[in-house]
C-alpha cells in the first residue's frame, strides 16, 4: 500500500459517514445524523426529468452544462442574490457542489499554499485541500457564535494564504452571517490578495430575511468563487447538481479540470435542474419553514435541559455543547447510541474545535425528531 498516493493514504472517510455507517443498519436506532432532506424532490422537477428521458436527452451536454440551464441559473442568481454572472463564461454546472469544490481547489492551489477555514467546519474541504498538497488553517470561531470575523482573519492571513472559505449558512453550526457581518468580511477581504470560496449551499434555508452573498459586495466578484447547488434547497441530493460561479479567466481554467474530471453533469439531472431554476423559485420555502419549526423544537428542548446551544439562523442542523466528564464527543455519541438508542454526529467530525459538541440534523420526519429528542432528554436526565 505504500506505493499509493501519499495524500490519499493520509485522508480518511469523513467522521459523518463513519458514524452514519456504524449505525445505519440498526433499525432500532433513531438517526439524527446525515444532512439528507426528508422531503421528496418537488413533482414538477421529477416530471421534467421523466420528459427528458422520454425525449432521449441522454447525451453529453456542453462541459459547463446546457446553456439554457446556465441562463436560468444566471437569472436565479440575479433575482435571488444580486449576483450577475455571464452564463457563457462564468457559470459551471457540476456533479453536486462537492465536485465544484474539488475543481475549485484544484484550479487555484499549489503545494504549500494555505487555505483558511472557520471551524468547526464541514469535513468536505480539508481532504480536498490536502490532496492539492496545500494546508488547511483552522480558525477557532467558538467565541464569536461560530461566525468568522475580520479580526480572526487578520490573525491568520499571511503571504502563504491562497484562499479563505466562507461557508455560511453553516454546516454543522447553523450559523448565518447578517448582511452587515458579511459586508465587514467583504471590506476586509476586498483589499487582500486571496481567493474567497463562498460555499452557499444552504442559502435558501435561512429562517428570517434573506441570504447575502459575499460576492455581491464591491471588489469581491473578481476574487470569489461562489458554490451553490440543489441538494439541500430542492431536496435533490441524489441528482448530483451543483453550481460554480467564478470570473471568466478563472472559470476557463476550472472548466479544464471539470472536463477531465467528469466531462459534464448528468444530462437528465440537468433537465430536472432547469425546472428547479425556472419554476422552483419558492420550492424551498415550505421546507425551510418546517426545518425552522424542528430546529426550534430541538433548541427549546436543549435549553430546557440546561444545555448551551445557539439558535441556528438557517440550515437544518443544531450544534449543542454537550459534555460528559472524561469522554470525547465520539465516546459520548457512542454512549448515546448504546444507552439511549439515538445517534448524533460527534462534534470532532468537524475538526478538533468541534470537540465538546454534537451535531443533530433535523432533516428527518417530525415523528423521528420527537422520538430522538425524547431519548436525548432521558439520557441527559439519567446520565449527565
Ligand atoms: C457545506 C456543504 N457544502 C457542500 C456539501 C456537498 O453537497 P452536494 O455535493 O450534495 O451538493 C455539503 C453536503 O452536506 C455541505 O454541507
Amino acid at each position: 500500500m505504500n506505493n499509493l498516493n501519499k495524500e490519499v493514504l493520509d485522508i480518511e472517510i469523513s467522521g459523518i459517514r463513519r458514524f452514519y455507517n456504524m449505525i445505519s443498519d440498526n433499525k432500532d436506532i433513531i438517526s439524527l445524523t446525515i444532512g439528507q432532506p426528508d422531503f421528496p424532490t418537488p413533482s414538477h422537477i421529477k416530471e421534467a426529468a421523466k420528459i427528458a428521458l422520454d425525449n432521449n436527452l441522454t447525451n453529453y451536454s456542453h462541459n459547463a452544462g446546457f446553456i439554457d440551464l446556465r441562463e436560468a441559473i444566471s437569472n436565479w442568481m440575479i433575482e435571488k442574490y444580486d449576483l450577475s454572472y455571464d452564463p457563457y463564461h462564468e457559470i459551471l454546472v457540476s456533479t453536486g457542489s462537492s465536485q465544484a469544490l474539488d475543481i475549485t481547489f484544484r484550479s487555484i492551489l499549489n503545494p504549500g499554499d494555505e487555505v483558511i477555514l472557520p471551524a468547526p467546519i464541514y469535513p468536505g474541504y480539508e481532504p480536498l485541500i490536502k490532496m492539492c498538497k496545500a494546508k488547511s488553517i483552522l480558525v477557532d470561531t467558538r467565541s464569536t457564535n461560530f461566525k468568522l470575523t475580520p479580526k480572526q482573519l487578520d490573525e491568520h492571513i499571511n503571504s502563504k494564504t491562497k484562499a479563505v472559505v466562507i461557508p455560511y449558512p453553516s454546516n454543522p453550526t447553523g450559523a448565518v452571517l447578517s448582511h452587515n457581518e458579511t459586508y465587514e468580511l467583504a471590506s476586509y477581504l476586498s483589499n487582500k490578495d486571496v481567493y474567497v470560496i463562498a460555499d452557499e449551499l444552504y442559502s435558501e434555508l435561512i429562517f428570517a430575511g434573506k441570504h447575502t452573498s459575499i460576492a455581491s459586495f464591491k471588489g469581491m466578484k473578481n476574487k470569489t468563487i461562489v458554490i451553490n447547488g440543489l441538494s439541500k434547497s430542492h431536496s435533490m441530493t441524489g441528482w448530483r447538481i451543483g453550481v460554480a460561479l467564478a470570473p471568466k479567466e478563472l472559470m476557463s481554467n476550472m472548466i479544464k479540470v471539470h472536463q477531465y474530471n467528469v466531462t459534464c453533469a448528468s444530462s437528465i439531472s440537468q433537465r430536472a435542474a432547469f425546472a428547479a431554476y425556472t419554476n422552483g423559485f419558492d420550492d424551498a420555502k415550505p421546507m425551510s419553514k418546517a426545518y425552522y419549526n424542528r430546529v426550534r423544537k430541538a433548541f427549546d428542548k436543549f435549553q430546557k435541559n440546561g444545555i448551551d446551544v445557539n439558535m441556528p439562523g438557517g440550515t437544518f442542523y443544531i450544534f449543542p455543547e454537550i459534555k460528559k466528564p472524561n469522554m470525547t464527543s465520539l465516546e459520548l455519541a457512542v454512549d448515546l447510541v448504546e444507552k439511549a438508542g439515538v445517534a448524533l454526529i460527534p462534534g470532532s467530525a468537524f475538526s478538533h474545535f468541534g470537540e465538546g459538541y454534537l451535531r443533530l440534523s433535523c432533516a428527518c420526519s417530525e415523528k423521528v425528531l420527537d422520538e430522538g429528542l425524547a431519548r436525548i432528554e432521558s439520557y441527559l436526565t439519567r446520565y449527565l
